[in-house]
């Protein structure tokens, strides 16, 4: 059949890509053609041969260890050699579906990356894995769209997040003093917990529900300017985001008949829960979006006619995606200095005379800069980013090799493995082991003029790249760099494993043993 006619029926036959890839499949040939051979996983032989438990997809007895299963993509680890790329490219194929490719080589990652956008052929973000979020928050949103509508999406809703806005003298003062103010409400509650607690001079506590609730505070009250009381926040709409992230996470995998939460009969206690958590979720919405238009916030750099409704889905999407990724962030960065005192002492030299968190302040504080980065590298917030092949398509890495990807082929850029592997970030390359936690190998890379050679992908990279950086930054900073300030704190368990959902987090909630370095003047923090 002449190639053009073969094109056709591909494009418009419903079905016939299906069809015309069985028998490939069936004999178990790649699909994938190029310099670059990904190494064939095999959906359930060798699970036990594999060791590590987990098989490389999503069930319901599994899916609560999404690391686990991407890692199942490289098991037996390393078996395979270099030459073919089959040691960090590997892919699984189910006859009668669509390829998925893992890839954990950062070449890779940055090609694929790079090459993902609006325009004819590049890669889209493959909306299977975020099916869940879209139903809780709507699909009309920067995070789920793809094509035209991501385009227009991001053109509206990013002006708002940029450095450029976040870092105006008033705007940076009014993060500032809320902050502050949020600080001292958490200090005096420590204080009296110290009072009651048997250990002299410290306390034992699971820190993530707090730094979600002040996070929650600064996002809701100060960057869109409502003034919802600090309990609510911590009492009620923490919570409730957590119940409707859990929701999420299970929705996307067990719900593949897609029945909208509101559609689902509350025949037991879970479900009658997570509705009445959707039902606060969606009144923190309305809260945040009432204050539009009093300009508010930093409503008044959000330039568009569109109606509050419009608006909506992006706003929950906003909520609930930054709130994760900001936990995320500034929880690891907590929990990697209660593990490391030395860092913690110098990050607390650096920070101690810093009294307002001004621009500058923050960008003086090289070392905390670094234990960022270091923190993103080995426990990104996001540990992999989904994307999807829209036509047969070539990508290049930047070292000349090629891969052909077969449209429909679901990608899955793993940053989390490729982040930790000792071939990408090891002694032979950055001076230091890929799986210890050490800010110093970023001023090595950077003395050596190496720093952008060596993506941590911890807001992604290329077209889709995180809008939200600036002002994550700013608040993780805040976070970490006032928390050292103020508390000396160590980890209760020395092991720091990560449970993932969203986004990863430290499993054991950060728990540690603090104190305070001196009793605050209730002025120095007011
Ligand atoms: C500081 C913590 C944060 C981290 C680590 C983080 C990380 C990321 C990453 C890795 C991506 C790219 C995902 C991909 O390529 O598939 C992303 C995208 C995105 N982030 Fe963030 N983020 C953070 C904070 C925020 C905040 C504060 C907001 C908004 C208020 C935000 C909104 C978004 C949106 C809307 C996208 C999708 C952009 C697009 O598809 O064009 N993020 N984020």
């Amino acid at each position: 059949m002449p190639g053009g006619f073969l094109n056709f029926l591909r494009d418009h036959l419903p079905g016939f890509r299906r069809i015309e890839r069985l028998p490939r499949q069936l004999l178990g040939r790649s699909p994938f053609a190029g310099d670059i051979q990904p190494r064939r996983v095999r959906a359930f032989w060798g699970r036990w041969g594999r060791g590590k438990g987990s098989l490389p997809f999503p069930h319901p007895w599994n899916y609560r260890e999404p690391i686990g299963i991407m890692e199942a993509f490289f098991c037996p680890d390393d078996a395979e050699g270099e030459a073919g790329g089959g040691k960090h490219n590997a892919y699984l194929e189910v006859p009668g579906f669509a390829p998925i490719l893992m890839t954990r080589d950062p070449r890779l990652i940055r090609a694929i990356a790079t090459e993902t956008g609006d325009k004819p052929g590049q890669f889209d973000r493959d909306p299977m894995p975020s099916t869940g979020i879209a139903r809780a928050t709507g699909t009309d949103t920067l995070l789920y769209s793809n094509g035209a509508q991501w385009k227009h999406q991001k053109k509206i809703s990013t002006p708002p997040f940029a450095r450029t806005t976040l870092f105006q003298v008033e705007q940076f003062h009014e993060f500032e003093s809320g902050f502050r103010k949020t600080v001292r409400q958490r200090l005096e509650a420590l204080q009296e917990r110290q009072a009651e607690s048997a250990q002299a001079g410290g306390v034992r506590i699971r820190l993530e529900p707090e730094i979600k609730a002040v996070l929650l505070e600064l996002l809701s009250n100060i960057f869109f300017g409502a003034d919802i009381p600090y309990a609510q926040i911590r009492e009620r709409y923490v919570p409730a985001m957590e119940v409707v992230i859990d929701h999420i996470v299970r929705d996307t995998v067990m719900n593949k008949i897609g029945i909208p939460l509101r559609r689902m009969p509350s025949f037991n206690r879970r479900i009658a829960r997570t509705k009445a958590c959707a039902a606060d979720f969606e009144h923190l919405t309305d809260l945040v979006i009432a204050t539009r238009k009093e300009g508010k916030g930093l409503w008044d750099q959000f330039k568009s006619d569109a109606p509050d409704a419009a608006l909506r889905s992006n706003i929950k999407a906003f909520l609930a995606g930054a709130l994760e990724a900001t936990t995320s962030y500034a929880s690891w960065a907590i929990a990697h200095l209660a593990r490391n005192t030395a860092a913690q002492e110098k990050v607390f030299q650096e920070v101690k005379d810093i009294e307002d968190y001004t621009p500058q302040a923050l960008d003086g504080a090289k070392y905390l800069g670094q234990v960022l980065d270091e923190t993103l590298r080995l426990t990104p917030a996001l540990y992999f980013f989904p994307r999807k092949a829209t036509v047969d398509t070539w990508v290049e890495t930047a070292d000349g090799k090629k891969l052909w990807i077969p449209k429909g082929t679901h990608i899955l850029l793993d940053v989390w493995h490729a982040n930790r592997h000792e071939d990408h970030w090891g002694v032979a390359v950055t001076g230091y082991p890929a799986m210890d936690f050490v800010p110093e190998r970023w001023e090595k890379l950077r003395t050596q003029d190496r720093a952008k050679e060596f993506l941590h992908f911890g807001f992604g990279h290329g077209p889709r790249f995180c809008p939200g950086k600036s002002l994550g930054q700013l608040e993780v900073a805040l976070v970490v760099g006032t928390f050292v300030k103020l508390f000396e704190f160590s980890a209760v368990n020395q092991e720091n494993p990560a449970r993932a959902g969203v986004s990863t987090k430290p499993a054991d909630g950060v728990l540690v043993d603090m104190k305070l370095r001196t009793r605050i003047p209730a002025e120095s923090v007011a």
